[in-house]
């Protein structure tokens, strides 16, 4: 797995927005020189709190933005480039977006046969039945039935939604799916049923999944691999259980902290910690260009070389961490 070329590899990708007038000209470093790699068939968690830059990584890929620089390349070619109508068409092909909120991506005037059918009609599929016969076969796959494809969104629950959602994204078979953020807004209840789905369908169809949240404790049982981002940076990367078994940067300890546990007993004694870079890192982590830095295989950590003495001493299990 571990020499598998990567299906998408954004390296050193930076996403900076202008904000502010007159005078007071602020630069937001939204995404801010992010580099990492999904491998084919591989569900890669995107992992941090609210702002961090989840959101704009995903639309810098698709191209919703230009970046300010980096690459991006998908499947060896590069689709950061200047953008022509081959290149859109080869992004929509190839990587379909799934969002936070089913209700306001779902247009609410239009059938669910005309929401899921329209990536077929848009790519010139003019037969109806064609079209039916294909938009009954996905919502087949998403655990829907041919009597839905009448209804209105609004006629659907949170969880109907999404997966009205997810067949929209699936029926021209892209080969990848971002998926940002797609449980938060269902029920706890819910969210597991539709995290199983795109799980099933990532099996059944090959596909690979960006998969976005703002916790650990939905990406961690699905995702092969995990990247957690903490203000535009990737802080570290590593396979799921690497992640959990030895968590090297500040942050992602605050974030594993912060994962509710299933025994009420343990629950109660749990100790949250918090990320305070001051604090938590040596001084030359805001001196000194932290980069990231492959400290074990598969392992990234965004540190400073000091600091990168001290994680080789944690994962070789010589200090007490
Ligand atoms: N179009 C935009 N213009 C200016 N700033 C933006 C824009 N989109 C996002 N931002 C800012 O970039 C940062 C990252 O936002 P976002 O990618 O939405 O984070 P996340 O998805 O992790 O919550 C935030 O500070 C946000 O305010
Ligand atoms: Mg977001």
């Amino acid at each position: 797995m571990a020499d598998t070329p990567y299906l998408l590899e954004a390296r050193n990708l930076c996403q900076h927005f202008a904000s502010g007038r007159g005078g007071k000209r602020l630069t937001v470093k939204a995404v801010d020189d992010v580099s990492f790699g999904v491998r084919p068939a591989e569900i890669f968690g995107l992992v941090g709190e609210s702002g961090c830059g989840k959101t704009t990584t995903g639309r810098t890929i698709i191209r919703l933005y230009d970046p300010t620089s980096g690459t991006v390349t998908f499947d060896g070619r590069e689709i950061s480039g200047g953008m022509t109508r081959g290149l859109r068409r080869y992004l929509t092909d190839n990587i379909a977006m799934i969002f936070q909120d089913p209700i306001e991506s779902l247009n609410p005037r239009m059938t669910v046969e005309e929401i899921v059918g329209e990536g077929l009609t848009i790519r010139g599929v003019k037969d109806k039945a064609e079209v039916r016969r294909r938009v009954v076969e996905m919502l087949g796959k998403v655990g829907l039935t041919n009597e839905h494809a009448t209804r209105y969104p609004h006629e659907f629950s949170g969880g109907q939604r999404q997966r009205i959602g997810i067949a929209r994204a699936i029926i021209t078979h892209p080969k990848m799916i971002i998926a940002d953020e797609p449980v938060s807004a269902l029920d706890v209840s819910v969210q597991a049923q539709v995290i199983n789905l795109l799980n099933d369908l990532k099996e059944e169809m090959g596909l690979t999944i960006l998969f976005i949240a703002h916790n650990l404790s939905v990406v961690k049982y699905f995702s092969d691999r995990i990247g957690v981002m903490y203000y535009g940076h990737l802080v570290e990367i590593a396979r799921g259980d690497d992640l959990y078994a030895k968590p090297l940067h500040p942050y992602t300890r605050a974030l594993l902290s912060a994962i509710p546990e299933p025994n009420p007993l343990t629950e109660k004694t749990r100790r949250r910690i918090d990320y305070d870079p001051e604090r938590d890192h040596k001084e030359d982590y805001f001196s000194g260009n932290p980069v990231m830095t492959e400290i074990e295989p598969e392992h990234f950590v965004y540190c400073t070389p000091s600091e990168l003495e001290l994680y080789r001493d944690q994962v070789r299990g010589k200090a007490d961490a």
